[in-house]
């Protein structure tokens, strides 16, 4: 009853809520645009958050080349591990301060995109991290913030959200404030070729899993859902096709355009269980935020199918996985099975061989509890209820 209530207040809390979208610049190559941004914002000195993976892969040098033409000031802060933690933040925070930068480029995946959020609002702030966790802690606008998505699927260029990692609780946390938005969003599908198949597959099932989780949403507006259905449509298109030729950039650019779009919808129109339940596997064992989704996925909306039958007919529908001259029930079964053969076809796992039985109270426990009142879900989930979708995914 207390969270019905407060989602119903939040549902129009939201409604007046203004969350910015970015500048949005996409196509081949579009990573040249950064200088020319940079001089819109009278930026003297940027810094560069990324990782070092991209470091050694000549991405983060591509950026570099480009600002160096340009002769424009910047400074290089590769430290972004998976999962940011909250020493990093510390470290990138202390960085910015000391090299007297006065914008950002998050030049990355959704671990880096959300550190450099969280750098980006202590500096304003001159708080840690810890003191902006929850909702609405920011309210300052960030230095100018350019975020470059190297991966199609967590959509944080889109978004109000950065989720942290606190390594000694073995648990996640989320700052979120519209001041998150980033300023511009470059999507450069030319970023993403090198992808490794696997991480194509796990990230792109996280992008899915935003845009099914948004319109389920009972916070799902007529704003929402043609950006949700869109992603969906794309992603069950273009993921297989990305996933077997990282090379193919119509695939590479269709998958970056559905991870943004799916973002604008969860922004708006929030998450569910899935991600309640990955984020604290991901907290605890570490294991990666879209593997975690896809594992999950199936097993969470076959718990909801009775509640939003229709909705996954509309899905089904809306992406031509089935013919509309299918009744809901069908089409409703169809997309659930389409789901799990997305999975199959990408050789995504159905378990894990790091979850522990012992550990599933804890972990369900704290999965209910981050949904509650704060996840606009189409059906409530009981701490049991979670247990059980758990014990079915234990490796055996
Ligand atoms: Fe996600």
């Amino acid at each position: 009853m207390i969270h019905q209530t407060v989602i119903f207040i939040r549902r129009y809390a939201n409604k007046v809520l203004n969350i910015p979208m970015p500048s949005l610049i996409s196509g081949e190559g579009e990573l040249k645009s950064c200088p020319k941004l940079l001089k819109q914002v009278k930026s003297e000195k940027v810094f560069i958050v990324t990782d070092k993976i991209l470091t050694s892969l000549g991405i983060t040098q591509q950026l570099i080349d480009i600002l160096e033409k340009e002769q424009f000031n910047y400074q290089v802060f590769d430290q972004v591990t998976p999962d940011p933690t909250v020493s990093t933040i510390e470290q990138g925070v202390e960085d910015f301060k000391e090299n007297n930068c006065d914008s950002i480029i998050a030049l990355g995946g959704g671990s880096v995109m959300d550190c450099a959020k969280a750098i980006a609002a202590c500096v304003v702030k001159n708080k840690k991290i810890s003191a902006l966790a929850g909702m609405f802690r920011v309210r300052k606008a960030l230095p100018p913030f350019i975020a470059i998505p190297t991966t199609a699927g967590t959509g944080s260029e889109a978004t109000l959200v950065a989720v942290i990692t606190d390594p000694v609780k073995k648990q996640k946390f989320t700052v979120v404030d519209p001041c998150l938005v980033p300023q511009f969003a470059i999507i450069d599908p030319l970023l993403m070729v090198g992808l490794p198949a696997k991480i194509t597959a796990e990230t792109g099932i996280d992008a899915l899993t935003h845009a099914i989780e948004s319109y389920l949403s009972v916070h799902a507006t007529a704003q929402t859902k043609p950006y949700s259905l869109d992603a969906i449509k794309r992603i069950f298109i273009n993921l297989p096709l990305a996933y077997k030729n990282g090379e193919d950039l119509k695939a590479r650019t269709e998958m970056a355009m559905a991870s943004y779009y799916a973002g604008v919808a969860f922004t708006r129109a929030s998450i569910g269980y899935v991600h309640a339940i990955a984020h604290q596997l991901g907290g605890y064992y570490h294991i990666p935020h879209g593997l975690a989704n896809a594992v999950l996925l199936p097993h969470v909306l076959e718990f909801s199918f009775d509640k939003a039958c229709k909705q996954y007919a509309e899905m089904a529908y809306a992406a031509n996985l089935i013919s509309k001259d299918e009744s809901i029930i069908v089409a409703a079964q169809a997309f659930v099975q389409a789901v799990k053969d997305l999975n199959l076809t990408l050789n995504i796992q159905s378990s894990f061989a790091e979850l522990q039985s012992n550990d599933i109270p804890l972990l369900a426990n704290r999965a209910v509890k981050e949904a509650f009142c704060d996840y606009p879900v189409p059906k409530q989930m009981t701490v049991k209820e979670c247990e059980s979708i758990l014990e079915v995914v234990i490796e055996i």
